[in-house]
């Protein structure tokens, strides 16, 4: 393909745009990127540009910052909401949906706020104490709505479940071992509780996760407990308390035959804990699970898929175990899923550093001529194998000096000439099917690095925790066929502050960057290098990292005492306005020392680059 022939359409499959858990992202004619809320489109261009003109010379300015966007976490929840509604009806399902939100995926104001303002029979799911006050203060005029309590307990976090039960909140309170069970005798009434079983899914499920399910699962009651716990409750007049039981198999569960195994286990459950006596069970709590499509990579509607598969595992569970048995409500605590959305991470490139100096400059005779050679047999070479073999032997003579700094300068010029005339023979060379074996990536591996004004540990700390793979796109120059790929790095102290991992999609061959790097593979495959239009514009340009809204948004970690960037908050208005509000400030200085039990410190300024 010719440099030419590059599309639009091309650029937003290969950055995964306008689709699935992107669909809120696109790219305009001039190659901007956009943000679409509703028919509304801004682009990143305008938003960066606002946030510099009302606040460039505020303390707590860092160029970078993170833009939330409720109105997208609205969408994810409408969007949950109809999706059972629709798999319901089209099962002729006779139970309910209902859902709450577990703040422990992303428990900041801007976050649980947009959920209470979306619906307003939304329940709220606590996984400690701490949680439950902040549940029980911002629902103090919507005592309605559903709270579920889970997580460890200890008295003092009976107890305030007992107070908020007197106030007049819902609340149901889990029992995920038989001594959470006996303390919650001795404290509970059983007239005013609510209780929910939360039982270990005896089952295998794919994922990072995938530890959350099975016998060895740390949450939930062990099926020995199970009859303990029931025997119990049954002694000490709480049979007709246990409304619900609960099961959660893990975060990111992409797979959906797995939801459908796990509802057929958990109507069993369901079907044989109400023959045991406890009767007003009604509902079936299904915890979490829902996956996002961090790689725009999986059918279009995996919240319709996930919807379905569990309404036809209650029904086939049900099917098979005679038929007979009504409908039980579904209750789903979907957090990953509601927020991840809700916020992307819009980075200042600071400035770009090269690996390699400028190619083909002055070098010596000698070495000019083992280039030149190396180079001519590398064109006439016709198997990837033969060229991998020329490389090796190359960089076996060049690749490392104990020479002089000229040597290895010399050295640096001839291995960047002649890895970049190899990159374009491997195109040529190469079938859609090329196998990204180590070697050939290290020859894709990109030759600049864009230093970011962040931190990864703070905006993005899923990567380095559990390797959680982010979309990261320029905001400009989308038009055209990417010059090359970057790293993206940021300026803390570790190697592993860099987030340059970029999801090749499966095409069915490859697009190459102008440089010969792959776009595209044949088939899904994770590469390095984030694809930019023309390095000469990035300096000072943005990058936006998506859907970080869940869990690292607040895991985070001040890592070189570099604290939070500024939020900003993004919404279109009932007039088809944009409104921008800069929210808070970066994390000061100041406060960071204080964290780290340094007192007396009056310094305004938050720890990032100046502008
Ligand atoms: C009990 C329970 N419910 C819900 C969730 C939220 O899961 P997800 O973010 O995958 O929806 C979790 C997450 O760990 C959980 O432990």
């Amino acid at each position: 393909m010719s440099t030419d022939q590059w599309t639009i359409e091309r650029s937003k499959l290969v950055y995964g745009l306008d689709r699935n858990d992107l669909h809120f992202l696109d790219i305009d004619d001039e190659g901007n990127l956009l943000l679409r809320i509703g028919d509304h489109t801004i682009s990143f261009k305008e938003i960066t540009d606002l946030v510099r003109e009302q606040n460039g010379s505020s303390t707590g300015y860092t160029s970078s910052f993170t833009l939330r966007m409720p109105q997208l976490i609205t969408y994810q929840m409408m969007k949950l909401k109809a999706s059972f509604a629709r798999a319901m009806k089209e099962a002729d399902y006779q139970g309910e949906f209902s859902a709450v939100y577990p703040v422990k995926v992303n428990q900041r104001y801007d976050c649980v706020m947009p959920v209470l303002a979306s619906d307003s029979n939304y329940g709220l799911e606590a996984g400690t104490k701490a949680e439950l006050f902040l549940i029980k203060s911002v629902t103090e005029k919507e005592k309605h709505r559903l709270i579920i309590c889970n997580g460890a307990k200890d008295p003092e976090y009976l107890k305030s479940i007992q107070q908020c039960v007197e106030e007049g909140y819902n609340l149901t309170v889990s029992i995920e071992s038989f001594h959470e069970a006996e303390m919650i005798v001795e404290l509970l009434d059983p007239e005013k509780s609510a209780i929910v079983l939360r039982i270990k899914p005896y089952l295998m499920v794919r994922g990072h996760w995938s530890h959350s399910a099975g016998r060895d699962s740390k949450f939930g009651l062990s099926i020995h407990d199970l009859y303990d716990v029931i025997e119990l409750l049954k002694e000490k007049g709480f049979t007709k308390s246990v409304t619900t039981i609960l099961g959660h198999v893990g975060s990111q569960i992409t797979a959906m035959d797995d939801f459908h195994k796990f509802a057929k286990f958990m109507v069993r459950v369901y079907h044989e804990v109400r023959k045991l006596g406890l009767t007003e069970v009604r509902t079936i709590d299904f915890g979490g699970g829902l996956p996002i499509d961090y790689t725009s990579s999986h059918p279009p509607d995996l919240m319709n898929q996930y919807a379905d598969a569990l309404v036809a595992g209650i029904l086939d569970g049900i099917e098979e175990m005679g038929g007979e048995m009504k409908h039980p409500n579904i209750l789903t605590e979907s957090g990953r899923g509601i927020t991840a959305l809700g916020s992307a991470v819009v980075v200042k490139i600071l400035e770009v550093r090269s690996v390699f100096p400028s190619p083909y400059q002055e070098i010596s005779e000698k070495r000019d001529n083992e280039r030149d050679e190396c180079i001519a047999n590398m064109r006439k070479a016709t198997s990837v194998a033969e060229l991998l073999e020329l490389w090796s032997e190359f960089h076996a003579l060049h690749g490392t000096s104990n020479g002089s700094m000229r040597d290895l300068f010399e050295n640096e010029l001839l291995i960047g000439d002649v890895r970049s005339e190899l990159r374009r023979q491997l195109a040529r060379i190469a079938t859609p099917g090329i196998r990204p074996e180590k070697l050939v990536e290290s020859i894709w591996h990109p030759d600049h690095l864009a230093i970011g004004n962040f931190s990864v540990f703070n905006a993005a700390c899923d990567y380095v925790l559990v390797n959680q793979h982010f979309p990261i796109v320029p905001i400009q120059d989308l038009h055209v066929r990417p010059e090359t790929t970057v790293r993206l790095v940021d300026i803390t102290c570790d190697s592993d502050g860099e987030l340059s991992q970029f999801h090749r999609k499966g095409a069915g061959e490859i697009w190459w960057s102008r440089d010969y790097r792959p776009l595209t593979m044949r088939t899904d495959d994770m590469g390095q290098g984030i694809p930019v239009g023309y390095l000469k514009n990035i300096q000072g340009s943005y990058f936006v990292i998506g859907l970080t809204g869940a869990y690292q948004d607040v895991i985070e970690a001040d890592h070189n005492l570099l604290g939070d960037l500024p939020d900003v908050e993004i919404v279109v208005t009932e007039e088809g306005d944009w409104k921008i509000t800069w929210t808070a400030g970066a994390q000061k200085m100041e406060d960071l020392l204080a964290d780290a039990g340094y007192e007396g410190f009056d310094i305004d300024e938050d720890p990032y680059m100046a502008d």
